[in-house]
């Protein structure tokens, strides 16, 4: 039988993997065992934005996204010194844009909230904004600068994530996880695999995002997002970059976001749904992407159509992440929702201290698995590791 790991990962999502490597590169032995399943990460926009992201009601989550920025920012650095590959961070910052009057005041209301945070935005009229981005359309009413907010080209992290992680040790299994293994004490001692292999850990650490519920009793519910890839064509790059900063648009009430890669590419997202696991495209998803970015940059239409696909956020009933551990020999990292790729680092150092048996930084206090006591959504005090 093979020597039991220090910590045995679930899930090779963003979150499973910078957990993986930051373990390891602090000198566990640790497997990392994937379903093969593509999951959000691979779908994600990879913006990194605390500040366009701040939603009402939500500051606990804005500190701890706050808190994301630096750790990520060490991280990309510590990746592109280990491994040479890039990750592609853009830094330009998010333009928020209103496409009438109505989406004018709702930024508005948005914008008073995030300033009452302390959050850096300038306001800007329609001129300013196409100052900013030439191709923005004529009429749109006006926007505010997130100069703070961050973007990534999600997939080549996901790439130098998994590169690291080699690096530094891991060994990757393929295999679907079908159940937690506990010893006559009720502690986690490994995890068996749908073909019936056993695999023995110190610590089992589930990042199985939005499918983590089904191994442990946690309230994490997939919200569905389609999301779109073009490409800025040569010729119309010949002139320089067509779009620099991640624009996010309110058209007509519904939200849209435009974040560029430097190569070219274009990701257009995305749409939010309540669909259970599924993660089929559909005609009017893909429509509404396209209505609402021509709207807002009308020279996408001469943008090639590359990719669109489907993921699933890991939704929570306050959309805030779930981290901690959960009895003996078991932690969670799960519930990132809509900000999984920024927390990703800080996530991954969060994990670390648990599984060394130190208290996750305090920025991580709200976010524990025990604070849906009582929540209908939420089994008990702290959810029970079943038998
Ligand atoms: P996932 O990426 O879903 O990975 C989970 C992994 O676990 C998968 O590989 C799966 O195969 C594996 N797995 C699950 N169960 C098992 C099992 N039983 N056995 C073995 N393996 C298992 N976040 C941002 O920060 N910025 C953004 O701009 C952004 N945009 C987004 C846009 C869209 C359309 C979507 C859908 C999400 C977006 N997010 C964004 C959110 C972000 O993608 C997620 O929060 C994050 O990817 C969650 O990472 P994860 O590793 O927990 O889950
Ligand atoms: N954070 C962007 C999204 O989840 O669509």
């Amino acid at each position: 039988m093979a020597q039991p790991a220090d910590a045995l990962v679930v899930g090779g999502g963003v979150i499973g993997l910078a957990a993986g490597y930051r373990l390891a590169e602090r000198g566990a032995a640790v497997v990392l065992v994937d379903s093969g399943r593509r999951g959000a990460s691979w779908a994600a926009a990879g913006m990194l934005a605390p500040v366009s992201e701040a939603a009402f009601g939500e500051d606990e989550l804005t500190r701890l996204n706050l808190a994301a920025v630096p750790a990520f920012r060490a991280l990309a650095a510590e990746l592109a010194d280990r491994t040479g590959l890039p990750v592609g961070l853009r830094t330009e910052g998010t333009l928020a844009v209103a496409f009438n009057a109505d989406d004018r005041v709702a930024l508005d209301r948005l914008t008073d909230f995030r300033t009452g945070l302390g959050l850096r935005t300038e306001r800007l009229t329609g001129q300013a904004a196409r100052a900013l981005e030439p191709y923005l359309a004529a009429g749109v009413r006006g926007g505010v600068l997130a100069a703070d907010d961050l973007s990534v080209d999600n997939r080549r992290y996901l790439a130098t994530l998994r590169a690291a992680a080699e690096a530094a040790g891991v060994r990757f299994v393929a295999a679907e996880v079908s159940g937690l293994l506990q010893d006559r004490a009720g502690a986690v001692t490994g995890v068996r695999t749908a073909t019936g292999e056993e695999l023995r850990a110190g610590t089992v650490v589930l990042c199985g995002g939005a499918s983590t519920a089904a191994l442990l009793p946690v309230p994490v519910q997939p919200v569905k997002g389609q999301i779109l890839r073009l490409a800025v064509p040569a010729q119309l790059r010949s002139a320089g970059e067509v779009l620099t900063h991640t624009v996010r648009g309110l058209v007509r009430g519904s939200e849209i976001y435009l974040v560029p890669r430097a190569d070219g590419e274009v990701v257009v997202g995305a749409t939010s749904e309540q669909q259970g696991h599924d993660t089929g495209v559909t005609a009017g998803g893909v429509y509404e992407l396209l209505r609402n970015a021509y709207e807002l940059l009308p020279i996408s239409s001469e943008f090639a159509f590359v990719e669109a696909c489907a993921g699933s956020r890991p939704g929570t009933p306050d959309n805030g992440p779930i981290l901690g551990r959960v009895g003996d020999g078991l932690v969670v990292a799960t519930g990132h929702y809509r900000n999984g790729i920024l927390l990703s680092a800080l996530t991954a150092d969060a994990v670390a201290a648990l599984v060394a048996g130190e208290p996750a930084a305090a920025v991580w206090r709200p976010f524990g698995p025990d604070r849906f006591a009582g929540d209908r959504t939420g089994s008990s005090a702290q959810p029970a590791v079943p038998a």
